[in-house]
């Protein structure tokens, strides 16, 4: 064998158990005890996780007059120091242009310079019957599932388009994915706070309240019933959308719902920060309260949440002050690919809100079978793609943008102490990163077809 890793405890979404792991060329072709190879690396003392898998990322970003500051080869390798081993970005298409189109533009832009693995999620915006006829053609090219933003300029669909959609990729073995918030709402309230000259970061949250969310998750989850379709609600972030979520899945309907490290640890105090500090967490849906945070941790930990994603978009402090007038014209985003894992581990198992295999379910097994990437990825077995995170639980750290590869300039949990991190990742049996080191090279991730969804 190339590689083995030895003594390590190795944890899936249903087991946890002491073993080595044997990885031959690019694959995991051993599970057992004294295994040797020509590279040995002792993982006593270590969790041994399946790559992590982030469903929700945005590098290079074009929003707001600005890009999101990570381009492919910046959020990759930040991806790869905090564990993640594979992530979906999006194809968002522009006006007047084919899906086809905007999916070869984007894998121009990704495939050089990409450092571990990755897939698109097509992101439809000018919908025509043409378009329409390309979702099962995206589906059989390796794209199943699809976003659909119901709020921003120039993004936000209608509900003819929404429901359209969703029949042509629930029918086909696909999903759609909804970025949910009630455009016309937010855009009312917005222009009622700058007439009355509440211009300040704090608010964006003024803005976008959660039952704007709620809204949106209702009419998604009724076209998403009335078709039988599949749906996917990216970053929730209310308990009242939750609670639609919930009863639509007690009804027995495939709604699934993927909330982010920053609703779960940070609430809507932080825009009252200091010298435009708001602004750091101007993002949407924005920062909740603290009975939302308690409500996504314990849907987290029942199963009616089924993933963590970060929605990685972040922009530097100057790009922030576009916004410096007005919050309308603060870039929307923060950081996250390179902070979920620890972040997730340390508040989430650490602190008893999730076990260990909870975690590796909604950050790595859940998603690869809900964006049709199971079983190559997604979980530890003999035929898997070797994509492994060696992680020290006992490591403590103090989260600060000076040890972190995100190319913002901040971090949302600057000082925040973890108990627990990423120590060396491997991308299809190749040790990509060693103790913060990255050691792989650009381009070397590959563009996943991906298959059609299981449905969880
Ligand atoms: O504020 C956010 N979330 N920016 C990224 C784009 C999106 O809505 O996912
Ligand atoms: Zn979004």
């Amino acid at each position: 064998m190339d590689l083995v890793i030895r003594n390590g405890t190795i944890v899936t979404a249903s087991d946890v158990f002491k073993a080595d792991v044997g990885i031959s060329g690019e694959k995991i072709t051993a599970i057992g005890h004294g295994l040797t190879g020509e590279r040995e690396i002792d993982a006593e003392g270590k969790l041994v996780f399946p790559g992590m898998i982030d469903p929700h990322v945005h590098m290079a970003l074009p929003f707001g007059g600005t890009v999101s500051a990570d381009d492919f080869k910046d959020g990759t390798v930040a991806a790869a120091c905090g564990g993640v081993t594979t992530i979906i970005d999006f194809a968002i298409q522009a006006k007047g242009k084919s899906l086809a189109e905007t999916v070869e533009a984007r894998r121009a832009e990704a495939d050089p310079d990409v450092c571990i693995d990755y897939g698109l999620h097509p992101a439809i915006t000018d919908f025509t019957p043409e378009v329409l006829a390309e979702v099962p053609e995206m589906i059989a090219a390796g794209m199943p599932t699809f976003k659909l933003f119901m709020t921003y300029e120039g993004w936000a669909v209608d509900d003819g388009t929404l429901f359209a959609t969703l029949e042509a990729a629930g029918a086909n073995g696909g999903m759609v994915g909804v970025h949910a918030e009630n455009y016309k709402l937010l855009m009312y309230l917005i222009e009622r706070l700058v007439a009355e000259g509440k211009t300040a970061p704090r608010y964006h949250a003024e803005s976008r309240p959660d039952f704007c969310e709620a809204e949106a998750v209702a009419r998604a989850i009724l076209w998403a019933e009335q078709t039988n379709s599949p749906l996917y609600f990216f970053h929730l972030s209310s308990r009242a959308g939750l609670e639609y979520i919930i009863a639509s899945r007690d009804r027995g309907f495939p709604i699934y719902a993927e909330t982010c490290t920053q609703y779960l640890l940070l609430t809507d105090e932080r825009y009252d920060e200091p010298d435009f500090g708001g602004a750091k967490y101007v993002m949407s849906p924005p920062l909740r309260k603290e009975a939302d945070q308690k409500a996504l941790w314990r849907g987290l930990a029942t199963g009616d949440i089924q993933v963590v994603g970060s929605d990685h978009c972040p922009f530097t402090m100057e790009q922030k002050r576009l916004g410096e007038e007005v919050f309308t014209k603060i870039p929307n985003g923060a950081p996250g690919v390179e902070t979920t894992l620890p972040l997730l581990y340390s508040e989430g198992v650490g602190k008893g809100r999730i076990s260990l295999n909870r975690l590796v379910e909604v950050f790595s097994t859940n998603p690869a079978k809900l964006f049709g990437l199971y079983p190559e990825k997604g979980t530890i077995a003999v035929g898997t793609d070797a994509d492994l995170v060696i992680f020290d639980p006992d490591r403590e750290v103090t989260i600060s943008v000076e040890n972190l590869h995100m190319k913002a300039d901040y971090t949302p949990y600057e000082g925040m102490k973890v108990k627990g991190y990423p120590v060396i990742t491997i991308s299809r049996g190749e040790v990509i990163c060693e103790h913060g080191q990255f050691k792989g090279e650009a381009g070397r991730g590959r563009f996943i077809a991906r298959k059609r969804i299981t449905r969880i």
